[in-house]
């Protein structure tokens, strides 16, 4: 199973790959969290993307599209990958899709998870992450609620500022949009509705995954 999910900043992304990853045993690729690392760890590619991430810009494609061609070799995808945050370009696109052919993988879907623009500005502003399990949490969300013992350890990400989610926003619009348009005119698109509870919007996936490979 080869899949990816795209949506605005805040839309769930990262919530649902970790549902499908523990659903079919696939890998979650997500290339804001390898970014994330790199910056962390202040790796040579880490100082190069730092003041991408910081201001809510894209980084540039070649960085982008090297990290996973290098990940879609590591040698783990036996049964497949969910990429979260990527294409986000529509060069990126291509290059994926080159990448795909070369490896001869076939992608069965981009599911696209559609949330307004009020409900992910909300949901970025109540994240908090956990920095020893990487679980993360919405503070609004009752369901959510961390519990008492690590709250104090939660951390905000740095790019959940109003001003970075402003631009982030910007961003998605401007240069994703047109990936989910390419994606819907090639007929690979699902689209599901995010604004509602995790488990509602994973329940939908699924059903539009077992449409797609019922018709195989
Ligand atoms: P990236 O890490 O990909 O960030 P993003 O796209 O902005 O998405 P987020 O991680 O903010 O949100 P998400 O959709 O995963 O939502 P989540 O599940 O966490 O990218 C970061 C940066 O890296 C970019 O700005 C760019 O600089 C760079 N980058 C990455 N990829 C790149 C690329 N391909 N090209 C160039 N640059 C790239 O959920 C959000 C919150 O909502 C959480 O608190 C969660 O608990 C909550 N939540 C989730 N689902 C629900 C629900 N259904 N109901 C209520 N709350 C919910």
């Amino acid at each position: 199973m080869h899949l990816i999910l795209i949506g605005a900043p805040g839309s769930g992304k990262g919530t649902q790959a970790k549902k499908l990853v523990n659903h079919f045993g696939i890998v979650h690729i997500s290339t804001g969290d390898i970014l994330r690392d790199a910056v962390e760890r202040q790796t040579g590619l880490g100082l190069v993307v730092e003041h991408y991430m910081r201001t809510g810009k894209l980084v540039p494609d070649t960085q982008v599209d090297g990290i996973v061609e290098e990940r879609l070799d590591a040698g783990d995808l036996d049964n497949g990958f969910v990429i979260d945050g990527y294409p986000r370009t529509v060069n990126q696109i291509q290059t994926f899709a080159k990448a795909m052919h070369a490896r001869q993988r076939a992608l069965d879907a981009v599911i696209r998870i559609r949330v307004d623009n009020r409900v992910v500005i909300e949901r970025m502003s109540s994240r908090r992450i956990d920095p020893e399990t990487g679980r993360i949490y919405n503070l609004k969300l009752e369901a959510d609620r961390p519990p008492p013992e690590i709250i104090d350890r939660l951390m905000r990400r740095p790019d959940d500022t109003p001003e970075v989610i402003i631009h982030r926003m910007a961003t998605y619009h401007d240069d994703t949009l047109p990936v989910v348009k390419r994606y819907c005119e090639t007929g690979q698109l699902v689209l599901v509705d995010g604004a509602q509870p995790p488990d509602t919007v994973f329940r939908d996936i699924l059903t539009e995954l077992e449409a797609i490979t019922s018709k195989r």
